[in-house]
């Protein structure tokens, strides 16, 4: 591969803002706190970080329900505090990603206010209006996300709105021109001043099909698996039309330069993913692949969907790979606290972006979260269906202090309960920490061509051991990981005999032809 792009080699970090660090004592992070732990970030080893949104919100879903584009909500801060973290980034060679919310605005967008203003406003059609059905009732049988009629009743004007998530956050109408017009305007205000790209919310959702037809009910449906899934998504994402547009906003990015990326937040089977890589024109750079939160953590079935992801890109297509984010459980509460080692091993080492959600460095895993604290919106709408999303959302743990470094007030959601022993000053000066191990991962991950840019090759492997070969030129990397928790044999193939081990998650003593319980190695 000639000359990769930086989000080819690099390590991009997901940091969710209000729970990063406090400047300000408020129990909220904010901007000025981001900025004031880079340096740390720096010596994690990371190349990028993807702030969730920081616009101005009524924070109807925490930011995810946009007022203002092209504004800093004045919790995280000000656009000068802004603009210092951009340059703090880039003064550190870290590159600055945004969250874009097309889909949806807040209703408390000024564009939503017009909207329902009257039948004739001229942004009426920037939203998704349609008379009632012909019994009075919404106009079909889409769900929200949140639970409930994806349909809102404007009482004023006499039609419903659209919305894919909660009634706060009304859908745009993407078949309008103004509309597209309008948010491409947005990615440009952002990349003029400097944002090295966007993570592009639901990039999927974002057309609906013309007519609106009824979606077809899910039959593997089951009350217990939230609304949502009562029926299949059919009419209501993955419309051809997205493509168009997804099309159009990476010819914004790329009329800056090749470096301004594009990741697309999508949830669809892998061969429908890679329709957005684009087919014919290019379209997002990095369409997520949300395989490794949603697998089983089996050996067998982790090989297999690595090749076939593998198999299914596109001629150009990099792959990415991701463990975590804010919508969904933890690696460490997933796996537990060895597999969740093994798992960061396996994130660093497979061939493409990985994406590292803020706290599994530490380890951090779900925080149970008392009924009275519960504050997201799905949660609160259906509750006890282990939809909430409070649990992943918790502040990071910096040193062993009251509020362990993150405020010096009162934190917004509840720490975990080991922080004065799990945090970052910790586990900085404990080589055996998982901080460390993630640490000594990003460094090799950068010295070695092969991991940062090789190719993948899967290593013939028998029970809980997955194995697999990195390779760029003449060099050559095995990876070998045992994702059970008793000690497994493995057999070195012939031409990896030479290699020595680079690193365990477990530390010295490692034999490779015999993985400790929850080991994984890499040899080169
Ligand atoms: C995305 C976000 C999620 C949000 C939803 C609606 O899935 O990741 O947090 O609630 O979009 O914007
Ligand atoms: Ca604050």
């Amino acid at each position: 591969m000639s000359d990769p792009q930086w989000w080819q080699r690099g390590v991009i970090y997901q940091i969710y803002p209000r729970s990063f660090q406090d400047s300000n004592d408020d129990g909220i992070g904010d901007l000025k706190g981001i900025e004031a732990r880079l340096d740390a970030l720096v010596a994690l080893g990371i190349d990028a970080i993807w702030v969730s949104p920081i616009f101005p919100s009524p924070m109807a879903d925490f930011g995810y329900d946009v007022a203002d584009y092209c504004g800093i909500d004045s919790r995280f801060g000000t656009m000068d505090d802004f603009d210092s973290l951009l340059a703090a980034c880039h003064a550190r060679g870290l590159k600055l990603l945004l969250d874009f919310v097309p889909n949806h605005t807040s209703d408390q967008h000024p564009w939503f206010a017009e909207s329902r203003a009257s039948r004739d406003n001229p942004k009426r059609d920037w939203y998704l209006w349609r008379d009632p059905a012909p019994g009075g009732g919404p106009p079909n049988n889409w769900i929200s996300d949140f639970g409930g009629s994806a349909w809102e009743w404007d009482e004023a004007t006499g039609q419903f709105y659209y919305h894919a998530f909660l009634k706060e956050q009304p859908d745009l109408n993407w078949r309008n021109p103004e509309v597209v017009e309008a948010m491409l305007g947005v990615l440009r205000f952002w990349l003029d001043r400097g944002v090295d790209g966007f993570r592009i919310d639901v990039l999927w959702h974002m057309v609906k099909h013309a007519d609106f037809p009824d979606n077809p009910p899910n039959p593997a449906w089951t009350p217990a698996m939230g609304e949502m899934f009562r029926v299949l998504q059919l009419h209501s994402t993955d419309q051809p039309e997205v493509h168009g547009i997804a099309r159009d906003m990476r010819r914004v990015a790329d009329g800056y330069s090749p470096e301004r990326v594009l990741i697309g937040e999508i949830y669809l089977p892998v061969e429908r993913l890679m329709d957005y890589y684009g087919r014919g024109a290019p379209e997002v750079h990095l369409p997520f692949n949300f395989q490794l939160i949603e697998a089983p953590w089996k050996a067998e079935t982790l090989a297999r969907l690595i090749a076939d992801y593998e198999a299914a890109l596109p001629a150009g297509g990099w792959p990415n790979w991701v463990l975590g984010n804010h919508d969904r459980p933890r690696a460490a509460s997933r796996f537990g606290p060895e597999q969740a080692r093994v798992a960061a091993m396996l994130l660093l080492t497979l061939r493409g972006t990985p994406t590292i959600y803020y706290g599994d460095e530490i380890g951090l895993a779900d925080v149970p979260i008392p009924a009275e604290r519960v504050v997201d919106p799905r949660e609160l709408r259906e509750p006890g269906k282990g939809l909430n999303r409070d649990p992943v959302r918790t502040p990071m743990a910096w040193d062993d202090g009251d509020t362990a470094g993150f405020t010096r007030g009162e934190p917004w959601l509840p720490l975990h309960d080991d922080w004065r022993t799990r945090n970052v000053a910790a586990q900085r000066g404990d080589p055996g920490s998982i901080w460390s191990l993630y640490r000594d991962l990003l460094a090799l991950r950068r010295e070695r061509a092969a991991l940062h840019v090789g190719d993948w090759l899967p290593v013939e492997c028998a029970g809980d051991i997955l194995a697999y070969a990195r390779r760029h030129g003449d060099e050559r990397m095995l990876v070998v990981l045992n994702l059970g928790d008793r000690p497994q044999p493995f057999a070195i193939p012939e031409w990896a005999g030479e290699l020595a081990v680079l690193l365990s998650t477990r530390g010295a003593g490692a034999d490779p032809a015999r993985l400790r319980a929850d080991e994984g190695l890499i040899l080169g």
